[in-house]
């Protein structure tokens, strides 16, 4: 979705802001713009924007240069208007530039009221409304551009970060928020704005979050922090770790295939210092859980992480014995949910920005519940709206389709899991043993399956030409089915469903002909035999059979047309290796497609709208 950067020092502002909405790209957009001063000079600043990715922008402004030491770039997810050149922003009235992400919800009302009383609007979208607003405080008098910007958010519902820079005070950037990331980087004689970290990392590590509601004014040298009514406030930088070379592609085609690979050594980060081996326990960073009155777990989450909660429900309920419900965060809200003290929410969030999953926490700590976040994010907002934070520490994810976030988050699910069976007695100390000494086994058995590429590449090409896939998973790799269908449709375009194996023969039977490939996922386990049942049902309409099973199945390959082996390991933890060979399967079908991988049309890394 949207990004956001701002830039004010001495050096030139556009190649660094385009540097930065580089770093923002994945998170998917379909304009772009700048707009950049130069306070020698008196202004004015210099608004160029166009439709289309940041190639587009660059040829543009090597046409006009927008040449200035102070300067704000965005890139726009259309929402409030389609992706052309007038919609994008910056968007600019009389001396005020405006970039914004997120959405103002009264719009309408503001428009009409802007229009009655005699501004002209030259775009579609909401964004514009606010510089209209802001433009209208400095002509009533606010004394500054911090005023200025107060007075406007007063009148604005919804959620964002803005960021305004003035003609008419060209040493200042004012950025505020609401439910939409923004974060400040401190240099020396230059500070940054940002909706990301990773937009500002090649230039600085030290910076400061903006919390909910808050106004932040920024000069060269100074960062003044105030709430909606002016109140200061005072917050400590943080020196932020990940370097900015971990987000980059370190040699591989895309960042997905890097990230699909890097999965044994995330996982192994998400195992660092939690595993209690002298008391077989987990430690789940100093969260303090009151366990025993915990009636009930409520997983919420969208798109992938969804499917990591669905697998969460089988770990918590097999090993803790704890009634688990999984709830979409779109859907969450919307129906009134029973839900109190005595309730635990697991929000499972890798970018820890889901604007749907945040409403849902919201919805759930109204109504009494605690809310434990599980991401991939630090300080990023969802964690910070929750009660306990638990993160996965899998390093920045930049490839639109979720890979390495889901497998970390897989793994500090079976983390919560076992830490919660050991504190219900649900789980003994000797199966906590065996698990454990599993999950530390685990990144090694990973790589194992990530090493088995070149077989992938040879599947894509025999499967890839088809117009459809059926995934199908028993028990806790029905969600893996789920999630396979999922990457195959986000990067390839190729239709593709999931289903739980069982259900097959109550509707997608009908689909099956020798056009049809189906991928079953039949690792050994308690429905291994009622799983190859249902492959048989498949082949015997012709079907083809690519099976994910388990290493010394000698029964398979006499099923199934091709199959992939993983090593053998709990049953809890078969999805973190069945789930590999589809991703790259996927990843190897979209790559010879020739599709936008780590981009994938209309798709957004981090969806901040609901
Ligand atoms: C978007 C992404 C998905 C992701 C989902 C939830 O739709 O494209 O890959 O699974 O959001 O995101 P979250 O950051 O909350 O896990």
């Amino acid at each position: 979705m949207c990004g956001i950067i701002g830039y004010i020092g001495s050096r030139q502002a556009t190649p660094l802001l385009i540097g930065g909405l580089r770093k923002l790209e994945y998170r998917g957009y379909d304009s772009a713009g700048v707009s950049v001063l130069d306070p020698a000079a008196g202004g004015p600043s210099r608004v160029v924007r166009c439709r289309g990715k940041l190639g587009n922008l660059e040829e543009k402004l090597k046409a006009e240069p927008a040449a200035g030491t102070v300067g704000i770039g965005h890139t726009r997810w259309a929402t409030h208007g389609r992706p052309s050149d007038e919609n994008s922003h910056p968007h600019k009235v009389g001396p005020i530039s405006v970039i914004h992400n997120g959405i103002i919800e009264n719009h309408l009302q503001l428009r009409a009221e802007l229009v009655a009383g005699g501004s002209h609007f030259s775009s579609e979208t909401d964004t514009e409304i606010f510089a209209h607003l802001v433009e209208r405080q400095l002509v009533e008098g606010a004394e500054s551009l911090t005023i200025a910007v107060r007075k406007a958010l007063q009148k604005v519902r919804g959620s964002y970060a803005f960021v305004v820079m003035s003609d008419k005070e060209p040493g200042t950037l004012v950025a505020a928020k609401n439910s939409s990331p923004l974060v400040i980087g401190l240099g020396e004689g230059e500070n940054f704005i940002a909706s990301d970290v990773t937009a500002i990392l090649a230039e600085t590590r030290k910076v400061i979050f903006i919390d909910e509601g808050e106004i932040v004014t920024v000069t060269r040298d100074k960062v003044e922090i105030t709430d909606l009514e002016g109140k200061p406030k005072k917050r400590e930088p943080k020196i932020i770790t990940w370097s900015a070379v971990q987000a980059e592609k370190g040699g591989f085609k895309h960042y997905m295939l890097k990230e699909i690979h890097e999965q044994p050594r995330a996982v192994a980060d998400t195992l660092v210092g939690r595993i209690d081996l002298e008391n077989d326990d987990v430690n789940l960073d100093g969260v303090n859980l009151d366990v025993k009155n915990i009636k009930r777990i409520v997983f919420i989450a969208c798109g992938t992480s969804y499917h990591a909660s669905m697998v969460g429900e089988f770990l918590v309920e097999a090993l803790a014995r704890i009634p688990v419900e999984v709830d979409l965060a779109s859907e969450f809200r919307y129906r009134d949910p029973i839900i109190g003290p005595g309730d635990l929410v697991v929000a499972v969030s890798q970018s820890g920005e889901t604007l749907d999953t945040m409403e849902a926490i919201r919805e759930a700590k109204k109504k009494g519940a605690t809310v434990l976040a599980i991401s991939n994010v630090i300080e990023s907002s969802i964690p910070r709206l929750a009660d306990h934070a638990f993160y996965t520490h899998a390093g920045p994810e930049i490839g639109v389709a979720s890979t390495k976030a889901f497998t970390t988050q897989l793994v500090a699910i079976a983390l919560l899991a076992i830490h919660l069976g050991r504190r219900t007695n649900a789980l003994s100390r000797e199966r906590a043993r065996e698990l454990l000494a599993e999950l530390v086994q685990l990144p090694h058995k990973m790589k194992e399956v990530t090493d088995q590429g070149a077989h992938l590449q040879v599947l894509a090409r025999r499967y890839g030409h088809a117009h459809g896939f059926l995934f199908l998973g028993r028990g806790s790799q029905y969600p893996i089915a789920l999630e396979g269908a999922l990457k195959l449709k986000e990067i390839s375009y190729i239709h593709a469903e999931g289903y739980a194996a069982g259900e097959m023969k109550h509707g997608p039977i009908a689909l099956i002909d020798d056009k049809l490939p189906v991928v079953v996922l039949v690792p050994r386990g308690p429905s291994y035999e009622k799983t190859v049942s249902n492959l048989a049902e498949v082949r015997a309409r012709q079907g083809k059979v690519l099976a994910i099973a388990t290493r010394g199945d000698q029964d398979i390959g006499g099923h199934s047309d091709d199959v992939v082996l993983v090593a053998d390991t709990a049953l809890e933890l078969q999805p973190n290796l069945t789930v590999l060979p589809l991703q790259m399967l996927s990843y190897y079908v979209a790559d010879q497609r020739g599709t936008d991988v780590d981009q994938p049309r209309n798709l957004a890394k981090s969806v901040t709208v609901e």
